[in-house]
């Protein structure tokens, strides 16, 4: 049976012994114990509005943040130390990070592991690697992740710009892998997502509200728009650095996306690989019906941090394109459609915007 994945947090010696082996740093500490003080003085200046999950949000640089994941960011730039060849899968919210972390960790690992007997058969696909913007408050100073394999993946839903240069000048190497999805999905699986993750003692977000504090930008991560924009400028002046995918095109044509995938990561198949049907392995592996299905995505855990527990079957629903249809007004659609247009006007980009012809 193969062993649990590497990249995995249960797998660090402090984990399994119970004991930490990874020395402190003194400064780090104290750099680490002012977080929170630094994080309730600068909340105290900020625009608030209503979370989605929690019962705040705040206005930072241009995105929304919980006060939770905020306090990631603070660490993030304050002691992250990223190696030249990391990679970080980047997205929006609900907009396909379980599949390409899936994905992402297949191919790196496909050397290692026999497709018949896989640790993501064991481990949800969020268990594969960190998120970097919560692991990196758990467990300090194992947060260092010094002990992950190389290179090491991360995921994570900071917007490029609220990143460090460290990590997102050109001049850094690490790589990241955004993945990006249209729009009015996204809403829909955010809005579905963050009921199941809402605090309890919140009454439940309408979809109505939902769908205003959407198109307003107001939304954990967000605004949505800005986040995709942020990624796509800094892919198309820095391709090598970004690999820029879309859901709806990994649907359609998975095999075609994972190989560009594996290429970027600089773990391109080779042709005995190709022959011997290992991209097929990976798609079918990573698949909705296949993680869907598995018992440990039907009933296992996944804990990002003290307070946020998810259930992993809850990242998956319906892994369809347009489920949109089913929620959305035309008055709606053509809103979000005409947001996203302006938005998007003269980037390059086009993401799901309905063309309506009319007979
Ligand atoms: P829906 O809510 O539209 O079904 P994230 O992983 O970024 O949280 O995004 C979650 C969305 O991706 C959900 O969309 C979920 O069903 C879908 N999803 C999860 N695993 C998938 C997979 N292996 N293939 C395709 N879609 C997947």
């Amino acid at each position: 049976m193969s062993t649990f994945p590497d990249q995995n947090m249960s797998v660090h010696p402090s984990a399994v012994n119970g004991e930490k082996q990874i020395p402190v740093d003194e400064e780090e500490q104290q750099v680490y114990n002012n977080l929170d003080e630094k994080l309730d003085s600068l909340l105290a200046t900020l625009p608030k509005a209503k979370g989605w999950r929690s019962p705040n949000i705040f206005l930072h640089k241009g995105f929304w943040l919980s006060p939770t994941v905020f306090k990631g960011l603070l660490a993030i730039h304050e002691y992250f130390h990223p190696q030249p060849i990391d990679i970080f899968l980047a997205a929006f919210m609900k907009c396909g990070t379980t599949w390409l972390r899936a994905l992402m960790f297949a191919t790196a690992n496909r050397h290692r592991y026999n497709f018949s007997d896989h640790p993501l058969h064991r481990t949800g696909p969020h268990g594969a690697f960190p998120s970097l913007d919560t692991q990196i408050l758990v467990d300090f100073p194992v947060t260092k992740f010094d002990h992950l394999p190389s290179p090491r993946l991360f995921a994570t839903h900071f917007a490029h710009d609220l990143l460090p240069n460290s990590m997102t000048a050109p001049r850094s190497t690490c790589k990241f892998v955004y993945v990006c999805r249209e729009p009015k999905d996204a809403l829909i699986s955010k809005w579905h997502f963050m009921n199941k993750v809402r605090s309890k003692e919140l009454a439940p977000l309408l979809f109505n509200e939902a769908y205003e504090l959407f198109c307003d930008g107001v939304s954990e991560y967000g605004p949505f728009w800005e986040h995709v924009l942020g990624y796509w400028k800094a892919s198309q002046e820095s391709p090598d650095k970004i690999l820029f995918l879309k859901y709806e095109d990994m649907k359609r044509e998975p095999s075609a996306e994972l190989k560009k995938l594996a290429a970027f990561m600089g773990m391109s198949f080779t042709a005995a690989e190709e022959e011997g049907g290992v991209v097929e392995e990976i798609v079918k592996l990573c698949s909705f019906e296949n993680l869907s299905n598995l018992e440990v995505n039907k009933g296992g855990v996944q804990k990002f941090n003290t307070q946020l527990k998810v259930e992993n079957r809850d990242f998956f629903r319906k892994g369809k394109v347009g489920d949109w249809k089913n929620y959305l007004t035309e008055e709606m659609r053509e809103r979000i459609d005409s947001i996203t247009e302006t938005k998007l006007k003269d980037s390059g980009l086009s993401l799901g915007v309905t063309k309506i012809t009319l007979s």
